[in-house]
């Protein structure tokens, strides 16, 4: 699984780009399943989710070509056929091939999938919408299965704003007959970033980034070269490693509309932020003061966020509160943090953070991607030295993380 030698202490310092967002990239992989023409994605980040991803897509019958960031894919001879365990359990994202399966061949069965164990991911709000337009479900030993003849217009009230559902009833939709309205869809920057690019291949979405989504059906789609946004959560990994190291570090290729949660939770945490087009400037000075942060969805402070900002909180001055409102086990690395000499009680869906004035560098297990992102992001600041083990987690949502802190003066070292 790798592990991670950190030898903390550095300030950061310098500039360090933002890869293509990993949530843009698995859902728009999935749409290219909607359209026999080939379509070309950049900047495709690095990363293990999207080679699954890419597996998945060859093994339903897709051609994939993958250079230097750019990625072809040609789904002119994809014949569905059921996607095994095997292939689904590697990546939660894998189920966003539903959609467009359905939608194109009216005929998809997959296993549930896998992905990070932080809290229960159910498909039920996925399989409602489907079956709202028409489609004929099943739902038995690990297996959905979904049929129909063309997908019907439907009026779909989510229950949740899930990212997931909203972004597989909108492809769903695409080749659907007449009009189907999604409401209370989630609003993430990834959504919108699906919407263009389903618009480019000739379909009609409209809304995404608000409360209601409407496709249009279509009867055919064609291809496109597609331009990825950059990956937020990527860039407020960044932001916080420069904040919990004192450090001085300009984030280029950034959206900053996109992390106005996190730029204002660490403005209000006393970390120094310059502001431009496509950078932030970020100033570490001192200890950070305590904040309390709820995750939400979009606009509102990211999940995948959240331990990151426990560890910098770990090194406030003062008592910070996390409450954790989209995953219920998203705190199981709390007990590696404490290892480090963080004083962290976890009551339910909350974290209280009482703020240390060091870590210190320990052996510490990674539990899922942004907890591993967490427990690195520890170790800068730690006196010593700190191992992170299981940092395959890491490779599957960052690109070349290590690399990237390496270059701005950090010491970390992989170890088999
Ligand atoms: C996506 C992101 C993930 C992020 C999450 C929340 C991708 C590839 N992954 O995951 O990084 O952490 O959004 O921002 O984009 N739910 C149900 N029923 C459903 C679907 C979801 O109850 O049918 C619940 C889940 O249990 C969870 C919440 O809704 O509590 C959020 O899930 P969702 O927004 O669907 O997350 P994902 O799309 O899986």
């Amino acid at each position: 699984m790798g592990k991670l030698k950190i030898v903390g202490g550095d300030r950061l310092q310098g500039e360090v780009s933002v890869s293509g967002a990993k949530n843009a990239v698995l859902p728009i992989m999935a749409a290219c399943l909607l359209t026999s023409e080939p379509c070309t994605i950049y900047p495709v980040p690095a990363l293990q989710d999207v080679l699954v991803m890419r597996d998945l897509l060859e093994f339903l019958g897709a051609r994939v070509e993958l250079c230097a960031g750019q990625m072809r894919i040609e789904a002119r001879d994809v014949v569905p056929q059921e996607v095994s365990q095997d292939l689904m359990r590697r990546l939660r994202a894998s189920n966003l091939v539903l959609g467009p399966l359905l939608s194109r061949f009216h005929w998809a069965r997959i296993a549930y999938p896998g992905g990070c164990d932080i809290g229960s991911r159910p498909m039920d709000l996925h399989l409602k919408g489907l079956a709202a337009m028409g489609a004929e479900i099943g739902d038995s030993h690990g297996f959905i299965s979904a049929q129909c003849a063309r997908l019907q217009p439907a009026d779909i009230q989510l229950d949740f704003p899930s990212v997931g559902a909203t972004e597989n009833l909108m492809m769903a939709a695409v080749l659907a007959e007449g009009t189907t309205i999604i409401r209370n869809v989630a609003k993430e920057p990834e959504i919108v970033d699906l919407q263009n690019f389903l618009n480019s291949i000739g379909a009609r979405v409209r809304g995404a980034g608000l409360d209601t989504i409407r496709v249009d059906g279509v009867n055919q789609t064609g291809g496109v070269v597609h331009q990825l946004i950059p990956d937020r959560i990527e860039a407020g990994t960044h932001l916080v490693a420069a904040a919990i190291t004192q450090g001085e570090v300009v984030v280029r290729d950034i959206i900053p509309e996109h992390v106005e949660a996190m730029l204002a939770k660490l403005r209000e945490a006393g970390i120094g932020l310059e502001v431009y087009a496509d950078a932030v400037r970020v100033t570490g000075r001192g200890r950070p003061r305590p904040v309390d942060i709820k995750t939400l969805p979009y606009p509102g402070f990211p999940t995948d966020m959240q331990p990151q900002m426990v560890s910098l909180l770990a090194l406030a001055d003062g008592t910070s509160t996390v409450t954790e409102n989209i995953f219920e086990k998203r705190f199981k690395y709390v007990d590696e943090l404490r290892r480090m000499g963080a004083e962290i009680k976890v009551e339910g869906r909350m974290a209280v953070i009482i703020g240390v004035d060091h870590l210190s560098g320990a052996v510490v297990q990674a539990t899922d991607l942004r907890a591993a992102a967490g427990l690195v992001l520890a170790g800068l600041a730690a006196e010593n030295t700190t191992v992170v083990e299981d940092t395959a987690h890491l490779d599957r949502g960052y690109e070349r993380l290590d690399a990237k802190y390496n270059s701005l003066g950090a010491n970390i070292a992989r170890l088999p």
